[in-house]
């Protein structure tokens, strides 16, 4: 289909009063890693202390997604790669609304995670790490989903038989077979305020 009819619309309001307004610098906490790494459990967290420190957030979560903006999708790597895509222009749109936004997806190929990358400014997206290995998070299996792929039942399982690209150069990097919720809420909310994403 054809786009030469439709024309960008600049908004009056810009992206910089939206975000003055909330006292933040917006951003895309991207949050990957395997199933059951914890990334949905930190992200939750974090939203909860920013939300403490009066700083407005939107959580976008794998499961949550799949049930509505991305019904239909599955798991080949070509309707990984179109999920990452909307979850990243929908990211983007939350980054103009002035909002610090936080997603939880798998997102198991580099190359997507750039894309989304290269949709905002430099500074806008945080790509965060959750670096749990895929014995914990198989002993772990919150789901019982590991077991399901074990058994044959789920065919693309990340980490079974579809593959994880861990971050090359991730903002940041949790290693967290050992460490405590408490602690990688800290150390996120902390690199927040040290590069000045948290206003006032
Ligand atoms: S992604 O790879 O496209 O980023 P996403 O984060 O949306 O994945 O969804 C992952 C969640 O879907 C997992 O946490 C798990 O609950 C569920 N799931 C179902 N089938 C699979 C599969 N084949 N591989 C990985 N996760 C799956």
């Amino acid at each position: 289909m054809s786009n030469k009819n439709i024309v960008w619309h600049d908004h009056h309001v810009t992206k910089e009063e939206r975000s003055q307004i909330k006292a933040q610098k917006p951003c895309i906490l991207w949050f990957t890693g395997l199933s059951g790494s914890g990334k949905s459990t930190i992200a939750n967290a974090v939203e909860s202390k920013l939300l403490e420190l009066n700083k407005h957030t939107y959580l976008l979560d794998g499961d949550n997604i799949r049930m509505g903006l991305n019904k239909g999708l599955g798991f080949s790597d070509e309707d990984r790669i179109e999920n990452i895509r909307r979850i990243g222009e929908v990211s983007k749109l939350f980054v103009d609304s002035g909002t610090i936004v936080l997603t939880a997806f798998i997102s198991p190929f580099q190359k997507e995670r750039d894309a989304v990358r290269g949709l905002v400014q430099e500074d806008e997206f945080i790509e965060v790490f959750i670096d749990t290995s895929l014995e914990v998070c198989e002993s772990r299996d919150p789901k019982g989903l590991y077991q399901k792929a074990r058994n044959g039942e789920i065919p693309d399982f990340t980490g079974i038989s579809s593959p994880y690209e861990a971050p090359t150069k991730p903002e940041i990097h949790i290693l967290n077979d050992q460490i405590s919720i408490e602690d990688v809420t800290t150390q996120i909310i902390d690199y927040l305020k040290d590069k000045g994403y948290l206003l006032a």
